[in-house]
């Protein structure tokens, strides 16, 4: 589904000044409904690999492919059906909502933006698989846990039905309580809906727990 091959990407060393090669050949292939854990250290380009793949960021080399059309190659519709199957969540949730609106506009918003109907009944749906309060929705970002942040994104995305969420270390900022919730969701969506996960990580045994398979990033190269 979604095909990564030989892709690579420099930085300027903001210190130095000089280029260094993050990335390096890095292939990696996500079937449909597959979870795959992405490990790797602090600084080892986890998530440059994930805006490459997202198409936030533009590869210096190598190719994207999502359901075999190269990303670099989408504009419009397709671009969007992009940008709708492939969802993102993110290690500071917070900087997906916007500030001044409350959480139920946000959701809203999530899906006016592809031109898709708000089912009231489908968001209680999914609040209700995260186990939020649907009058969690009344309230602005600044009134609520990181926990349940993380969930109303959580919902956002799934309200999209998206094909593959890429998670980038999700429950990073989050008490361990709160972390194993999460965790725990993560699975129990996967086992509910066919989607495929990118699960960002740098723990191994959450990551073999979750996921099917576990590729490390390790000096700009990926390791099966
Ligand atoms: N836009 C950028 N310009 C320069 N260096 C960057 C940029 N983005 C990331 N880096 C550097 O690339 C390295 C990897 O970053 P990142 O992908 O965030 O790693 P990880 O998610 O594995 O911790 C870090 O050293 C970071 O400072
Ligand atoms: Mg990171």
């Amino acid at each position: 589904m979604l095909k990564a091959e030989n892709i690579s990407k420099s930085f300027i060393d903001r210190s130095s000044g000089k280029s260094f090669r993050l990335l390096q050949d890095v292939s990696l292939e996500i079937a449909p409904g597959e979870a795959v854990a992405l490990m790797g250290g602090s600084g080892s380009g986890k998530s440059t690999l994930a805006r490459l793949l997202l198409r936030l960021l533009p590869c210096d080399t190598g190719k994207i492919y999502f359901r075999g059309t190269d990303i670099t190659k989408l504009s419009g519709k397709e671009l969007a059906g992009f940008r709708h199957a492939v969802q993102f969540i993110s290690q500071r949730p917070e900087s997906f909502l916007d500030p001044r609106k409350k959480l139920g506009y946000s959701l809203r918003e999530a899906l006016e933006v592809f031109s898709l109907p708000y089912a009231e009944e489908q968001a209680l749906e999914m609040l209700d698989l995260v186990k939020l309060n649907a009058k969690l929705l009344e309230r602005y970002p600044h009134q609520v846990s990181g926990g349940e942040i993380q969930r109303i994104c959580l919902v956002r995305a799934l309200l999209l039905e998206p094909e593959l969420l890429i998670l980038d270390e999700p429950t990073s900022m989050l008490d361990i309580s709160v972390q194993a919730q999460i965790l725990h969701l993560l699975k129990d969506i996967r086992a509910q809906k066919q989607i495929a996960y990118l699960f960002i990580s740098h723990d191994r045994l959450i990551s073999e727990w979750l996921c099917d398979r576990v590729v490390r990033i390790e000096q700009g190269l990926i390791r099966s």
